[in-house]
């Protein structure tokens, strides 16, 4: 039998400082990832409409914080298995009416709201859970008919499934281990259509700054290649395959649901 890969949330668990710091972080600096769906927001949705969000894995909410700076009139909901960094953020946008965190596993959203969201978040979550398609069909059940589930995370064009389990030596905590994965983009997309998606499609998400290397931790960092591109790497590990899938959902498949 194989062994259960060792899983993010209890990496962040047991690293639970180190990690609150590094999400903190996330607030004076923007993600250049955040940066760019901000861009992609305008082309995709009506962003003058009321929307309410749902973020699922949003960590502290970081990703709410910079996306209500530009979309102050939606409505935000924030969930995340650890508890800690939902507390920490309930403490940070204590004065954010319209941002609401809660503590909630992305395996099972099915009847976390009785009202389905207009748009749908997982930011960088995926790639670091149990059960992907459990995960997927979580999301896209608690999504409106004709609603948009935004996803960034790493997508390979082979048609292979990564798992890289990184041990993380200067990890102050006592697990050290955490699994990366990276899917196959077209295995993604078939397991969209078995969900009955409207469409399915993907943008790559290209580093444009600079990241120093941490001298520590699994924090991204970038290499330069010849004609200014860069590559994006993680504890030496390449993860240079960030996309952003933007998946509509079918009206009609749910209608006969
Ligand atoms: C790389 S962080 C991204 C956080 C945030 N979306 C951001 O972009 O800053 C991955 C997040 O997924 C959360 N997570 C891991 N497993 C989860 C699960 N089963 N359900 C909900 N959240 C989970 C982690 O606690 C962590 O906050």
């Amino acid at each position: 039998m194989n062994p259960k890969p060792p899983l993010y949330r209890d990496y962040i668990e047991s690293n639970f400082k180190d990690y609150r710091e590094y999400q903190r972080r996330a607030l004076s600096q923007e993600p250049e990832m955040t940066k760019f769906l901000k861009k992609l927001l305008p082309c995709w949705l009506n962003t003058e409409l009321p929307y309410r969000l749902l973020d699922i894995g949003c960590g502290n909410g970081n990703t709410c914080f910079h996306l209500n700076s530009q979309h102050p009139h939606w409505y935000y909901v924030g969930v995340d298995v650890v508890s800690g960094l939902i507390e920490d953020g309930r403490h940070l946008f204590s004065n954010i009416e319209n941002l609401r965190l809660e503590v909630a596993d992305a395996h099972y959203l099915e009847s976390f709201s009785e009202e389905p969201f207009d748009v749908v978040l997982m930011w960088r979550v995926l790639q670091g859970l149990e059960n992907w398609k459990q995960a997927l069909r979580s999301a896209y059940s608690i999504t409106k008919p004709g609603g948009h589930l935004i996803i960034s995370t790493l997508l390979n064009d082979a048609d292979v499934d990564l798992s890289i389990i990184m041990r993380d030596y200067s990890a102050s905590g006592d697990i050290k281990d955490v699994t990366l994965r990276i899917f196959s983009e077209a295995q993604f997309r078939a397991y969209c259509m078995e969900l009955g998606v409207q469409t399915v499609t993907f943008e790559k998400f290209n580093m444009p700054i600079a990241l120093p290397r941490p001298e520590r931790g699994l924090n991204t960092y970038t290499v330069d290649l010849m004609e200014g591109n860069k590559i994006q790497l993680a504890g030496g590990a390449l993860v240079d395959h960030w996309k952003i899938a933007h998946i509509i959902k079918g009206d009609l498949t749910d209608a006969n649901n």
